[in-house]
Parts: C-alpha cells; structure tokens; sequence
C-alpha cells in the first residue's frame, strides 16, 4: 500500500502536466491557425504596414517624420505599432482608427518603461547592486502594472547589454559587467514585466535589448561599432540574450551599432541564423529608432530601399520610425528582391503577439483602467517597494565608523544642491516619472532626524561649477555634503572623455573636511561608476547612491541612520581613472600577469592598474568573516555536482546581510579564460556573533566556457574555487574534474 500512495501521485501529476502542456499546445496551434487565416486575407501592402512603428509626438530620441498623419496612416493599415502614447485617450483614438482599417488589425503600444512608469525606482544598475533578483522583478512587476494602466502592451525593457567601459553612458541601464550575473537579473527583469503569461492584464511584454554588443561600443562612444572577437561575443554580450529567451522574453531590438563589419540591424548571422535559427526564438524583433535609415549613414546601403531590403533580409521584423518598410518593401516583393515569406513570417511573429495579448478579442482591454491615473499621488505599497528598493541598491565604499549617524548627532550640514534636486533622483528614462512624486535628500533625512538641527547650505553651483560661500563649519558635528552627476550626465548620447566627478565638487569636500575638522560624509549621485580619488582622503564615509527614483530621500536616511544596513555590492568595477577604462574584474590573464615588482607586466606607468574599488564590493555597518572553502573531495566526475561549503560569521557590532561571492578558475584551457568568474552568490542575514554555514553547488555545465567553433564546453583538468564578499578579496580551494 505504502507504495502506491506515491505512485498514484506521481501518475496524477504527470497526468495534469501533460494535460497542460497539450492545452498550451492547442493554444498556441489555434493562434496559429487565426494567424495564418489573417494573413491569406492581406494585401501585401497591409502586411508591410504591420511592420512599420511610429512614434507619437514625445520622448523622441531620434529624428521624427513630422509630415505624417498618423490617424490616416492607421486608417489605411499602414502602421502596426506606436511608441511613446502615453495616455489613455490617445491610445484609444489611435486603436479606433485601427478598428477603422479593412481587417481591424489592432495596434500594439510600446514604450521605453525601464525602471518605473510612474513610480520611479533606482535606475537598473543600483538596482543590480542589491544583487536581490526577487527585489528586481517585484520592481517590473509594478513598472508593468502602471505601465498596462497607461494603455501599454510592451516595454523596450530590459536593456541587458554588457558594460565593461564606464564612459558609455548607457551603462546606468543595464546590470553592469558580469555575463553570469547579467543572465539572472535579464531573466528576473523579464519576469517582472511580463509574467507568468499575457492574459493578466497588469502584465506587458518586455524587450531584450539591444541585440547585440552595443555595450561594446568604441573607447565608450555611444553608437559607436563594436568590433570584438566571436569568442568574446559569444562568451560575454550573447549569454544574456539567450537568458532573456529561456525567460520567454517576447520580443527583440536590434542595435544601433556596428558589430565587427556589418550593422546590427542589417546581421543576418545574428538575427536570421543565430536569434530565430539556431536559438529558435519565437517572438519578433523591433529596430532601434531609425537604425533601419541609418544603415545608410553606416554606408552599407546606397538608400532606404537597400536599407529595407538588408534589414528585413536580416530578420528586423518591424521597423522603429524610420518608415524604411513602409515605403519601399511593397516594391522589394514586387521585384523579387526580398521574398514575401520574409514578410509573412515577420508578420506571423507580430500578429501572434497580438493575439496573445488577446487584442484581437478586445482591441481596447488595455484601456479600462483609466481610474488608476486619476489618482495623483503614488500608490502606498509601492512607494515602500521604491525605498526598500533604494536602500538596498546604496552602496558603502568607505567608512571610518562616522557611519550609521546616532539620533544623538545635534547639529548636521547638508552640503550641496543636489540635496534638495527632486528631478536628479529619478534619473534617466523616467517614463511618467515626474519631479514632484519625489523625496529628496533634505526631507528623508529630516524625517529620519527629527531632534536633530539640520541645516541646508547649498555650497555649490552646479551650472558654473563653482564652490559658494560657505559658513562657519566647526559648530556642526556632522557634515554630510552630496555630490555626482546631475540626471542628465548619464544615459543615451551621454558618453564621456572623463568620468571623475568636476575637480571644484571634489575640492569642496576638501575644503569642508579642512575648514571644519568634523567628520564629512559624501553621498554620490550618478549613473555610472565615477571616480574621485582627489576627494577620497578626506572623506570620512563614501556612499555610492545612484539616482534612486522616488524614494531617493528616504532611502538614503534608512541607510545613514541605519535603519537599512548598506548590502549592495558593485555590479561593475569603479577605476582609479577614466584612462583605465574598459575595466573588468574578469579580464584575461595575459602572458605577463599584473606583478607590482616586476615592471614589464601588465600595467601603467603612470596610474595603478587596479581599480578604485573592485566589482563585488561593499561595506555594511558590521563585519563578516568567511572561511576558506571546504570540498569534501579532491576530485569530481562529469556527472556529479560539485559542492562547496564555507562558514560566514558576523563579526561585528550590528546585524547584517552579506552577499558570499563565489568564482571560479580554469587553471589550464584552450581557449584563454578570465582570470577568475563569478558563478554564485548567496545572501546571508547574521546577527552579531551569529555563524551560519553556506554551501554552493555547481555542475560540470557551470564551469563551461566557448571554445573557437561558440560551442559551450567544459574541458578537464584543475579548477580554482574562490569565496569571499568582493572580486578582490577571496579564499580558495581547488579541485580536478575528471572524465
Ligand atoms: C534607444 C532605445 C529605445 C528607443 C525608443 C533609442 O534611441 O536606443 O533603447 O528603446 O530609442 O525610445
């Protein structure tokens, strides 16, 4: 008896599982079945117009074709999707031109809702230095919640392109400079926006972009070519993509830039072969604004007929405001130049979205939930998401135990205008995000201190760049002055020559901590690792703070007062220097190693060739002491799992959260690899003088890496293991893998 119990079950389960599975298949074989039905009822001149995208008349980041009447357009289905209409109404009025055309192909909306709609959260890379992947898709949970409300089905989210080079501007939108981690937070951002499947109507479909190595960008020039090695493709700017697709991501954009001699665009190898070839993804892909045109200004393409004909060629499904498709395809078809199966399957890949969005049932379920706007202020819940997401995202670089601040501290300085800025918190890309939903620095940490006296003194100008005059200073205990980037320095188009903080910002710390002699506290804001060596000496504690979004001010207080112990670690490396950019943790070895006595390694001679601080690092207000890795064996075989163990005990005054890092090496491969890779990481909550043992598990598959022919292998031999809490201070332990 007792074993047929767990028999039954298992015949249950397996039962209802295949019961599903043949009901998603029979979904998925009846959209495809009304598809193809649309499709024979066509003109070719339809199926063109569900390629083309305009751009409502906001929010451009390109040129916009002013000339056009888009309601007519519409009319005469020659538009299959509008970007950036923002409201309701308007998204209605263009859908009921759509309903007006002859087949009443619905139009989708989409727009770039990258980290919040209308409650703004921290900007993606903060977001990456909580290393919390739950956090994240809670975050595009509620971005997708208040973006479906606007009317939208789709965000140009999430951007999961690798950035090692922090003179890139874009590099604030994405998870930072770790392939591995990237793949987590791609997959956990995709889930966010889109959940478990479309008929929840609080959920959109998301957007993996920009397909690919746009990250890679030249000397961090935005738009600029990427010209990288098919290894260092395939190992670094690829494995998000595909992360993105097993999280089922909908849809694609290609990129911008060149990518080793042929424009993103208009690459066939990648799009046609890789993307929907050998990755067989299901969903379509969008262009980058104009990137269809603008394969003329890369000079592969004599005009926009060759534009249209190499980019849908390519496998581009739909093209973003260039009108390329819309104006040439018909006549491509016609003279035999791209085949109609092109066009048809590119619009198989948009009319199933649709479908699946239920459009075709109700063109206007998106536009129902009009109530939800009327309520100007941000809702309760998620405002307590957007400052548990800030506090968790701040990172401690350094601190000479000024840090937490006691509610004892009688009299505070808050230097510095960015403290009382509401705009400069939300950053870039703030979709609805408006200025007045936010907390600044001044009212959360005035709210966090309320017996203390704390004066604003605004001491800096931030359009001339010059210091104002300050008051007396020794009569505050405490000095907290804020400095970085003001929104508009990071972003797209906002590439630097030089990422240091101005020289006069960093000066005035100097002068503060000179002329006071109290302990100074600086709180960074920007959207890219910056560097400000000149300042550091005399800073007593340095937060890294990002722009935070709507909870910035109060964020940043749970931190300073302790209330949130800092957790966050750098998703991405903080040079010593602008020159030392592109710079990684998970560099080559190369065949003359750093050494810091040996002259001809490899180094500078006139900078420290490490960085300032290291990816993976980050203080709390406590301390954690980790063990050195323990294997129970020497030696593992392909099919076991390999396991690693190590104690974390917290070692100091407060109860804290540790992020256990775990990388690895292969000692000896044929291809050359990193010099180590991150390959786990664990949070752990301790409370003083708690110790809890941690293991990490890793299979054969998770030492893998491409060799020459992009195949993923993991080859024999001696592996290093390294634990620690940042990329540049870890234990090790080894083993063999054997076959
Ligand atoms: C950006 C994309 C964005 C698009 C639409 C382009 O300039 O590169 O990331 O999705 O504009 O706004």
């Amino acid at each position: 008896m007792q074993s047929v119990i767990p028999r039954l079950t298992f015949l249950v389960f397996i039962f209802f599982t295949k019961a599903l599975l043949i009901q998603s298949q029979t979904i998925h074989n009846n959209i495809s079945y009304q598809v193809d039905s649309i499709i024979r009822l066509m003109t070719l001149e339809e199926k063109i117009g569900q390629m083309n995208q305009y751009s409502n008349d906001r929010k451009n980041t390109g040129p916009v074709i002013n000339n056009l009447n888009h309601l007519e357009e519409i009319r005469k289905g020659r538009v299959g999707s509008m970007l950036n209409v923002t409201s309701v109404s308007r998204a209605k009025q263009y859908q009921e031109e759509a309903m007006k055309s002859r087949l009443r192909i619905p139009l989708i909306f989409g727009m770039d809702v990258v980290h919040g709609m209308k409650t703004t959260f921290p900007i993606p890379l903060a977001e990456a230095s909580s290393f919390d992947l739950e956090l994240m898709t809670k975050t595009a949970e509620v971005a997708a919640a208040e973006a479906s409300a606007h009317g939208l089905h789709w965000t140009f989210a999430p951007m999961v392109d690798i950035s090692r080079d922090a003179r890139w501007g874009r590099v604030m939108e994405g998870a930072g400079e770790d392939t591995w981690y990237g793949c987590l937070v791609a997959k956990a951002r995709v889930k966010g926006f889109q959940g478990k499947d479309y008929t929840d109507k609080r959920t959109i479909l998301a957007c993996a972009k920009h397909f690919a190595a746009y990250g890679a960008a030249i000397a961090g020039k935005d738009y600029a070519e990427a010209d990288i090695s098919e290894n260092t493709l395939h190992q670094v700017y690829l494995p998000p993509f595909r992360a993105a697709i097993e999280a089922k991501v909908a849809t694609f954009m290609s990129g911008f830039n060149d990518l080793n001699g042929i424009p993103a665009t208009a690459h066939r190898p990648l799009m046609r072969d890789l993307l929907k070839g050998k990755w067989d993804f299901d969903g379509f892909v969008v262009s980058d604004w104009e990137s269809v045109g603008e394969l003329q200004n890369h000079r592969v393409a004599q005009n926009a007929k060759d534009a249209a004909k190499l980019a849908s060629l390519a496998g581009c499904d739909m093209d973003m405001c260039s009108s390329s498709y819309i104006s040439n395809l018909e006549h491509l078809v016609n003279t035999g130049d791209v085949d109609i199966s092109i066009i048809d399957d590119a619009v198989k890949r948009i009319l199933t979205k649709k479908f699946e969005l239920g459009l075709f049932k109700d063109p206007f379920c998106y536009n129902n939930r009009e109530a939800e706007l009327k309520n100007e202020k941000i809702n309760n819940r998620y405002r307590t998401l957007a400052r548990e997401a800030g506090a968790k995202s701040i990172v401690l670089l350094k601190n000479n135990s000024v840090l937490p601040i006691s509610d004892k501290v009688k009299n505070i300085a808050l230097i510095g205008p960015l403290n009382t800025s509401k705009w400069d918190m939300l950053g870039n890309w703030v979709g609805m995000g408006k200025a007045e939903y936010v907390i600044p620095i001044l009212d959360g940490l005035k709210a966090s201190l309320p017996k203390s006296n704390i004066t604003y003194i605004e001491g800096y100008d931030h359009k001339t760049n010059t210091t104002k005059e300050l008051p007396y200073l020794s009569e505050f205990d405490i000095i907290i002055v804020t400095i970085g980037e003001k929104a508009t320095e990071s972003g797209e188009a906002k590439s630097k020559v030089d990422i240091s903080i101005d020289q006069n910002q960093q000066s005035l710390v100097k002068k503060l901590k000179e002329d006071s002699g109290k302990p100074v506290i600086v709180l960074i804001t920007g959207g890219r690792p910056l560097v400000f060596s000149a300042m550091e000496p005399y800073a007593d504690a340095i937060l890294m703070t990002w722009w935070l979004g709507v909870e910035a001010g109060n964020s940043i207080s749970d931190v300073l007062t302790g209330q949130y112990n800092p957790s966050a670690k750098l998703p991405i490396t903080f040079p010593k220097h602008s020159g030392q950019c592109p710079i990684y943790y998970n560099h080559k070895s190369t065949g003359r190693p750093w050494s810091a006595d040996n002259q001809y390694t490899s180094r500078y001679i006139d900078e420290d060739v490490r960085p300032a601080y290291a990816f993976g690092y980050g203080l709390s207000y406590t301390t954690f002491e980790i063990t050195t890795p323990v294997m129970s064996k020497k030696q593992y075989g392909y099919n076991e799992n390999i396991r690693i163990k190590t104690l974390v005990k917290n070692t100091g005054k407060y109860k804290g959260k540790e992020t256990v890092q775990l990388y690895l090496q292969d000692v000896v491969s044929s291809v050359t690899r990193p010099v180590i890779e991150l390959c786990g990481f664990q949070q752990i909550e301790l409370k003083p003088g708690e110790e809890k043992q941690i293991e990490f598990v890793l299979t054969n598959k998770d030492l893998g890496s491409f060799n020459l022919k992009n195949e993923l292998i993991t080859e024999p031999g001696i592996f290093k293991l390294f634990v620690g809490n940042s990329s540049d201070n870890l234990k090790q332990t080894e083993f063999e893998l054997i076959e």
